[in-house]
């Protein structure tokens, strides 16, 4: 865990013990008990002793606000550089106020369980890939198209479009605010044995994520699509108890899929970037000052992390071209013409959930 965390509750407790009172379990106890010692006191000593004990309490509620920020990739990824950028940033403005705790690789929940925590509270800030929205919303499905966008230059354009901007609103009736949207890069498709042809794909297992996109689009080639938590993915490869997965080079490199997967496909079949996401009870509770700070931070973070996006997409399929670990196969025009073919049916199939509207403005933005 990634943490700027300082001996607040020791100084608070220290502090506490000087003036009689000791460290209860939650905020509310410690203000009765600090309101009935005040009560208590008499005199101008008492007075004094009284500024201080409030002086006490404002300090250990100013430096109250933790923000928790769940995420499942690996700290070597455009996300999790983001996220320590966004705590480095934080700390550096609001010192002591608040404090980002970060932490990656799923050590605090999976990407299937993080929404629900944060709505009850326990998570404050995430960045789940667009793919994992869709018990909340269909709209944001339009990112699993395939086939879709034709680089990322269309991607970044459609999400800071008008289109794009709404559909950071898209949940809000839900509970969740969209922050903005981090890139990590196109997807790429690996498996045990090489994907040239649609044909190829015939009856082979593929972990996705949890979206019925990305489960059409499998079917589509006569694939069998299964859900799985990203933390699961190279056991499952490793043990051969799938066949294949779909990611971004970051995510094949850092967390070492090359290794059990044999080939790679250069597909550029699809995206995968992130949302990042917060609580409207959270978010709205921030304090007036604070909030504009983090949405600053944040900002900041999301634009370094967008910028490393492309280099670490270079970098790291390099880094796997050089390990010699498995073949990667560039495809001619006419074997990607082949698998557009056979995924672009997904996209009337879903036109009616995600909306023409939003497809039309995708498609516009690769103009
Ligand atoms: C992520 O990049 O956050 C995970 C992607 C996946 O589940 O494949």
């Amino acid at each position: 865990m990634f943490s700027r965390r300082h001996s607040r509750n020791a100084t608070l407790a220290f502090r506490l013990h000087m003036t009689g009172v000791s460290l209860g379990n939650s905020r509310d106890q410690l203000n009765k008990k600090l309101q009935e010692r005040i009560k208590s006191m008499r005199g101008i000593k008492m007075g004094i002793a009284a500024a201080a004990l409030a002086f006490a309490a404002t300090s250990a509620q100013a430096a109250d606000i933790t923000i928790k920020f769940s995420h499942v990739v690996a700290e070597n990824t455009p996300k999790g550089k983001m996220a320590n950028k966004f705590a480095e940033l934080v700390h550096e403005r609001l010192g002591d106020r608040v404090e980002v705790e970060v932490y990656p690789n799923s050590q605090l929940f999976g990407d299937n369980k993080v929404l629900e925590a944060m709505a009850l509270g326990d998570v404050q800030l995430a960045a789940p890939s667009l793919s994992k929205f869709g018990k909340y919303t269909s709209k944001l499905q339009v990112f699993d198209l395939p086939f879709l966008f034709k680089d990322m230059k269309a991607v970044e354009k459609f999400q800071q479009g008008p289109k794009g901007q709404e559909l950071l609103h898209s949940m809000e009736d839900k509970g969740f605010i969209g922050l903005g949207y981090l890139h990590n890069g196109m997807k790429q498709l690996s498996a045990s044995q090489p994907l040239i042809e649609p044909a190829d794909a015939d009856g082979l297992k593929f972990r996705i994520m949890s979206s019925d996109v990305l489960a059409a689009q499998f079917e589509a080639v006569q694939a069998v699509p299964l859900k799985k938590p990203f933390s699961e993915v190279f056991t499952l490869l490793q043990t051969k108890a799938i066949d294949g997965q779909e990611n971004t080079w970051s995510n094949i490199y850092s967390k070492k899929f090359f290794e059990v997967q044999d080939h790679i496909t250069e597909s550029n079949h699809g995206v995968l970037d992130y949302l990042v996401v917060t609580s409207a009870d959270f978010w709205n509770g921030l304090p007036d000052d604070v909030r504009p700070v983090v949405k600053k931070s944040l900002d900041e973070a999301i634009a370094y992390g967008n910028k490393i996006s492309m280099e670490k997409a270079e970098a790291d399929k390099k880094a796997i071209a050089e390990s010699g670990r498995t073949t990667i196969h560039e495809l001619t025009d006419e074997q990607r013409a082949a698998w557009v073919e056979s995924m672009k049916p997904v996209w009337k199939q879903f036109e009616g959930d995600i909306g023409k509207d939003l497809i039309d403005a995708a498609v516009a933005s690769n103009g």
